[in-house]
């Protein structure tokens, strides 16, 4: 039977980052994936340029039952340590928006940066192994990795959530935890577009394609960003953002214009010129389609002339305070996260190790904190994945 000190179960962006941390601590590490290559997800992240963290990354960019379990890992390894990282590693990369780090070429070079750091500090990295048995014996663990039998001190799931399952996302890592006793919260889809009922979506479907600069809201949780209409619901950054937020049922409100005073700018227009058509009025400031359908909508489609301050306020609702309730999302196949995990209660919040059984560890994603859209999940697997690595 081989003996390793540490084996890692998931080479993505976790699973490398903490066997690179245990490597260089002279740790014999083996990290076993059963894809035929490692970090896919870092591959098409960020539309192949990777976001790999974010610059304004905090705790309060997660959402975890327990919102305080993130501080410690967050402040222990940061974004500028990562970003240092990339920089020791020559790799160009730029800020987008709103903090989001993307490399100027291609994703694969953050691929290519944890592979030399894993050489250089000595990880063996088995692909296309599946893990055909697990269990705990003595002090630490016994493995059968696609038949061979080995043994470990410390067992570090790094498996990832559920989303985009045929990359071969799974629920391994759930599963492991149940079988250790560890509990886990409601996990869903999250970061993932929202679908209508036909009923709801019959009219808008014309619109699938358009854009807007959105405020989207789910009670008091508000991310504006760009909102797009698609031939099934609505999707765009804050629509992902606040998919995280909405369940099934909730109604989510939008502002279409959130700069603009809608009703004060039509109450000029409609000084200006009263034969102006409602539609029109609005066609100047929204894309053509979308106006066309709000005036058709509101039940106004005359002259500007003919419409009376109140319903103008309903106009001003409609493109400021529409109320949506989507009847569900697309699913694990598009979500880029997992939304919850196993519960932080039975992991310390310093090494990311079971409180009840020794030498187990989980990190990244299949944990219960989940980060905004931006590159917070990535900051999560390589802060995560660095603690753990200093611990195993
Ligand atoms: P990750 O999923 O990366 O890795 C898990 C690994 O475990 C995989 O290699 C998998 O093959 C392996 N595995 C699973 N089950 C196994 C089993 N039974 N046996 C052996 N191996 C197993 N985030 C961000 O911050 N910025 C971004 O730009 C993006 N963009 C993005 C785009 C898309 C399309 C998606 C789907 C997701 C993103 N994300 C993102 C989210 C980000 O990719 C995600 O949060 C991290 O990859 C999570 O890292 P982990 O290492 O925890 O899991």
């Amino acid at each position: 039977m081989r003996q390793v000190d540490v084996v890692i179960i998931g080479a993505g962006a976790a699973g490398m980052m903490c066997a690179v941390e245990a490597g260089n601590r002279g740790r014999s590490v083996l990290l076993a994936d059963h894809a035929a290559a490692p970090g896919e997800k870092i591959r098409i992240s960020g539309g192949g340029r990777c976001n790999f963290t974010n610059l304004n990354a905090s705790p309060q960019n997660f959402i975890s039952r327990n919102p305080h379990f993130c501080i410690s890992a967050l402040r222990r390894y940061t974004q500028r340590d990562f970003i240092g990282l990339v920089d020791r590693h020559g790799i160009a990369w730029h800020e987008k928006t709103l903090g989001q780090l993307f490399c100027d070429g291609s994703a694969k070079q953050i691929i290519d940066m944890l592979l030399k750091e894993m050489n250089r500090a000595g990880v063996e990295l088995r692909l296309g192994t599946t893990v055909d048995s697990l269990a705990k014996e003595g002090e630490g663990f016994e493995l059968e990795l696609s038949g061979e039998r080995v043994r470990c001190s410390s067992l570090v799931v790094a498996s990832g959530g559920k989303s985009i399952p045929k990359m071969g996302a799974s629920g391994f890592g759930y599963d492991i935890a149940r079988k250790f006793g560890l509990a886990l919260t409601e996990i869903r889809p999250a970061l993932v577009p929202l679908t209508f009922d036909e009923n709801t979506l019959a009219p808008l479907k014309p619109l699938s394609g358009i854009a807007v600069d959105a405020v989207v809201s789910h009670e008091k949780t508000k991310f504006r960003e760009a909102m797009l209409f698609t031939h099934r619901g609505l999707s765009g950054p804050s629509i992902l953002q606040i998919s995280s937020y909405w369940r099934e049922g909730d109604v989510i409100s939008v502002a279409m214009l959130p700069d603009v005073k809608v009703f004060d700018v039509l109450r000029a227009a409609r000084a200006r010129n009263g034969r102006q058509a409602l539609q029109t009025a609005l066609g100047e400031l929204l894309p053509k389609r979308l106006a066309q359908l709000i005036a058709e909508n509101s039940g106004i489609e005359t002259h500007l002339a003919d419409i009376s301050d109140k319903q103008l306020l309903v106009v001003e609702k409609s493109v400021n305070e529409w109320q949506i309730k989507p009847a569900g999302s697309e699913g694990y196949r598009t979500a880029e996260v997992t939304l919850g995990g196993v519960d932080t209660d039975g992991l310390d919040q310093k090494t990311m190790e079971s409180k009840t059984t020794r030498g187990l560890y989980f990190i990244g994603e299949v944990v219960d904190v989940t980060g905004w859209l931006g590159g917070y999940n990535f900051q999560w697997a390589w802060s995560s994945g660095w603690v753990a690595g200093q611990a195993v």
